[in-house]
């Protein structure tokens, strides 16, 4: 049998005459920019997310490096920040001439361990990115009272978290900025690039659509210096398609996930955990074991699909080293780098797959 990772081929089959219809719709008005879906896709997202404003951008790496510019966030600044992320987190803080501060991860959720975050502050220190990596909230409570406490901006990384949840609140409501991807392997994926940043401030939505429209005001009216990352009209005409399912596919992720602890449970593994409070959206099912290598060798023999993110975390990538982030001690962040394997997950994947997956995991390993 063969188990992809993702099946990004059968949602389009599930999805094909209504996404068509959808586009075709788009292109047919030729509003391509900034048009009724984007409008459409900002108010939905908003409401979905429980915040006042949702702004589509070009990607989910433009809606961090916007959110930074629009609170003022530059050179001379620290941001502390995860190296258990996508490097698009420590790109951003650099591109806008902050500094980036890593800090380690906890090692049960991966997430930025807050207790660490205190440690990092310094009288530069303006903003904290905790990144809801793998689909799992960073422990929000913790650090947004760390950024009271010391007058720090929080901009919370959701590119993995379309509809996770604390405490029923959901992710990019729960900091000054949320930040979301559409890259297509997301929980909420488009077939091109695109972004979202979303925030409860008037004044930081008005200063993200202007810097997102090249500081238009109205047509050829430039109030200050912007940039070109407008979502476009047929992206969020995909988006708003898959928008409608996405609750659905959440659950029917976690039901997988809970199928998988269930069928590992015995085996000699750690296998994703839940924060108390945290509804958990599993953008990638992570396990952990010593004789990860083997196993993804045994897997790929299998047939079944598998990643290992992040085996090789920002502070270790050949970019970051003239920066001198090489050189943070990051002992769990370096641990699970050894560790840690995805196994195949999506809304479309069949329990005999995942009983499948799972079988050939225990064979292996007991
Ligand atoms: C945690 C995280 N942050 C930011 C990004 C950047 O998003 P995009 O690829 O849409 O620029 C990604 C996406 O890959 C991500 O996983």
């Amino acid at each position: 049998m063969q188990v992809p990772l993702m099946d990004l081929k059968t949602e389009y089959q599930q999805l094909r005459n209504e996404m068509l219809a959808a586009v075709d719709e788009a292109l047919e008005s030729m509003q391509l920019f900034l048009g009724p879906n984007v409008q459409a896709l900002e108010e939905e997202f908003a409401q979905l997310c429980g915040v006042k404003h949702a702004i589509g951008v070009g990607s989910g790496t433009d809606a961090l490096i916007l959110a930074l510019l629009a609170l003022g966030i530059g050179p001379g600044d620290e941001v502390i920040t995860t190296a258990w992320t996508f490097i698009a987190t420590v790109e951003a803080i650099v591109h806008v001439g902050a500094t980036a501060v890593l800090v380690d991860i906890d090692p049960d959720t991966y997430c930025l361990a807050p207790g660490l975050v205190e440690a990092a502050v310094t009288s530069n220190t303006r903003a904290i990115i905790p990144v809801h990596v793998f689909g799992h909230p960073a422990e929000m409570d913790s650090i947004n009272r760390i950024a009271r406490e010391h007058s720090l901006y929080v901009i919370e990384d959701a590119a993995q978290a379309h509809g996770a949840q604390v405490d029923g609140q959901f992710v990019g409501s729960l900091g000054d900025c949320g930040v979301f991807s559409f890259y297509m392997s997301k929980n909420l994926g488009g077939y091109g690039e695109g972004g979202m940043v979303t925030t409860d401030n008037d004044k930081t939505a008005e200063q993200i659509r202007l810097l997102r429209n090249h500081g238009q005001t109205s047509r050829y009216e430039h109030q200050i210096m912007g940039y070109n990352s407008r979502l476009d009209e047929i992206q969020a005409a995909v988006l708003r398609v898959k928008l409608k399912r996405l609750q659905w596919a959440n659950q029917q992720r976690r039901e997988q996930a809970a199928l998988y602890n269930e069928l590992l449970a015995d085996c000699p593994i750690t296998v994703p955990t839940e924060a108390p409070g945290v509804r958990h959206v599993y953008h990638l099912y992570t396990i952990r074991t010593d004789r990860r290598d083997e196993l993804a060798a045994h897997l790929e023999q299998q047939g079944i699909g598998f990643a290992r993110h992040y085996h090789a975390p920002c502070h270790t990538q050949p970019a970051c080293r003239p920066l001198g982030l090489n050189q943070t001690a990051l002992p769990q962040t370096d641990q699970a780098a050894l560790e840690v394997i995805q196994l195949p997950l999506h809304p479309y994947l069949s329990d005999e797959q995942i009983r499948y997956v799972a079988t050939s995991i225990k064979e292996f390993l007991t």
